[in-house]
């Protein structure tokens, strides 16, 4: 078993169905959950997007550009309440599968400056982990000190999670094979990158296409870029289509998965 840590963000667009607002992809809830018990990989942590439950609702109320009226407060409840949601049934699943997975709120131990992660208090994870627990966080709806709120992406998360705590890997379970030399999605002999160093990822990035969903954390770029700090401290990156049933399971365990990885 391993026993340096694995992070692994699963994307809002394998857990939900990201055309629909407040729909969760429950079959892949249940899938994922049952890979990612049956792994046994420890230590883990594992942190979810938003997909259709934070997107819609943090863009209705302008939440990503801060305090500015008090009639977004509301709408900054209820954007975290629908991370909370979301959580809950991820957390469920896994529970039923048999891990031990413990839920926790990024706003609760997490406050950035403008967007940018200011104060974590990596301690509680750290507590958390050597106990044997598997925390469940996800990209949350957080106090700003300058903007007095802002939302906080998951791969925000992972990169500064991975770095503080000298995490081995960060996997990046989206719903796409990875990166592609140009956007799959318009050119159909888009091929896809299997090794990327961080010297050759602007030419790559300029490929990656718009997303036709509200994502108020960036999308595909927003991800990448937010990786490169982990990287740089020599994480490794490993992004995988979390939608091809066993994708998740056999990297966890160390198996070889298509997918991009991202190197120094
Ligand atoms: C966004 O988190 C969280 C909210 C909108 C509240 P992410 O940016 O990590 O979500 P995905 O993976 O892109 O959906």
């Amino acid at each position: 078993m391993r026993s340096r840590l694995s992070i692994l963000k699963l994307g809002g667009s394998v857990i939900t169905e990201k055309d629909k607002p407040l729909t969760p992809n429950i079959h892949a809830i249940r899938r994922l959950a049952g890979e990612i018990s049956r792994a046994e990989a420890r230590p883990l942590i594992i942190i979810h997007g938003g997909g259709s439950y934070g997107h819609p609702l943090a863009k209705k109320h302008g939440i990503a550009e801060g305090f500015k009226r008090a009639s977004q407060v509301f709408g900054f409840s209820e954007t975290h309440q629908a991370m909370v949601s979301l959580n809950s049934l991820l957390v469920k699943s896994l529970l039923e599968s048999g891990l031990p997975a413990f839920s926790i709120s990024p706003s609760s131990f997490i406050i950035t400056r403008n967007g940018r992660i200011q104060h974590l208090n990596e301690e509680i994870l750290g507590m958390m982990l050597e106990a044997g627990l598997v925390p469940v966080l996800y990209g949350d709806a957080v106090m700003d000190s300058e903007r007095g709120f802002a939302i906080l992406s998951g791969d925000q998360i992972a990169a500064a999670l991975a770095i503080d705590l000298e995490a081995e890997r960060i996997i990046m379970g989206i719903d796409v094979d990875g990166l592609y030399d140009s956007d799959p999605k318009v050119n159909p002999d888009a091929k896809l990158i299997n090794r990327i160093s961080l010297g050759d990822l602007p030419l790559a990035l300029r490929s990656i296409g718009r997303s036709h969903v509200p994502d108020v954390t960036g999308g595909m770029m927003g991800k990448i870029l937010e990786l490169k700090a982990a990287v740089e401290r020599g994480v490794e990156v490993i992004i995988i289509n979390a939608l091809v049933p066993g994708n998740v399971y056999r990297v966890l365990i160390g198996e070889d998965v298509v997918g991009t990885r991202i190197e120094r």
